[in-house]
């Protein structure tokens, strides 16, 4: 099985982009990042692509664009110009317009840090802390046209402590997150999925 050519978009630390390019290092995931774009001049995924050696490495700044149609575009031209099949957000934080989400229809993936359809948005792990749930998580998914709504391709769970802060229990779900990411796209590349409505049916191989 040869490897599947992928973008990364990332705005923040990285730790997701990390464990995805340590996984292709080592042959445990059978993806080629060749491309990682971020958003944000100080994002340590920048650095992290640049360390590793991926090939392109892009800050793009969306105020050199006029609106976000105009910036998803540039980012989209990169991705096809490199010729990756696969996007794969991680920590990316700018919400997508439609015509990126349809440019690259069921070729989007990205990782929350909740159990969805529960706590969707932008900071789900306060959220779920704040509600109280006993049980948080992460979850893999296809991106549509609705945020955080796309078909279900992995999820895992992880307790909540009484004394957890927002930072204990993002730390907890990110200690998963670096488990399930990796392993979802090498099922993904190996295994393939069909889509049943909403269900995420694995190929058996
Ligand atoms: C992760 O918790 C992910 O679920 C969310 O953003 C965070 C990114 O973390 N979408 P990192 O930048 O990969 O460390």
């Amino acid at each position: 099985m040869s490897a599947q050519v992928i973008a990364v978009m990332a705005s923040g630390k990285g730790s997701n982009l990390h464990v995805i390019l340590a996984a292709a290092g080592a042959g445990h995931c059978p993806v080629d990042v060749r491309l990682v774009i971020s958003d944000r001049a100080d994002a340590k995924a920048l650095d992290i692509a640049r360390t590793a050696g991926v090939a392109q490495v892009m800050y793009i700044n969306p105020k050199d664009y006029a609106d976000r149609a105009a910036f998803d575009t540039a980012c989209a031209d990169a991705i096809e110009a490199a010729g990756c099949r696969w996007i794969v957000l991680a920590g990316y934080m700018r919400i997508l317009s439609s015509a990126f989400v349809q440019r690259f229809s069921g070729r989007i993936i990205n990782i929350h840090p909740a159990l969805l359809p529960a706590f969707a948005g932008a900071d789900g792990v306060a959220d779920a802390l704040a509600y109280g749930v006993k049980l948080a998580g992460c979850t893999v998914h296809l991106v549509d046209e609705v945020l955080d709504g796309g078909p279900i391709l992995a999820q895992a769970a992880v307790p909540v402590h009484d004394d957890d802060t927002r930072d204990s229990l993002h730390m907890r779900i990110q200690a998963e997150e670096h488990r399930l990411y990796p392993a979802t796209l090498k099922r993904m590349v190996e295994e393939g999925f069909t889509l049943a409505g909403r269900r995420v049916i694995w190929n058996r191989i």
